[in-house]
């Protein structure tokens, strides 16, 4: 039996995926995943995408931040 799919939501970064085999990108591509966790990016500022590369640190000083995020 295997362990399920289990994914977190990080305020104001990617969703964290452990125990996926593949991802399926906007594209409808999918995208193999080859570490146990892995962080899909929500800021569509990624230029690894469907990974989040940390862009989102850099958007979130340009807007204000939702109550629910850290401050940078
Ligand atoms: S969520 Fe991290 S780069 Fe988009």
């Amino acid at each position: 039996m295997t362990a399920p799919v289990q994914v977190r939501l990080c305020p104001g970064g990617p969703l964290l995926v452990r125990g996926a085999t593949e991802i399926i990108d906007e594209g409808g591509n999918a995208v193999p995943v080859t570490r146990p966790v892995v962080a899909i990016c929500r800021c569509a500022g990624s230029s690894r995408s469907p990974w989040c590369d940390g862009t989102h640190k850099v958007l979130r000083t340009r807007r204000p931040r939702t109550p629910d995020e850290p401050a940078p």
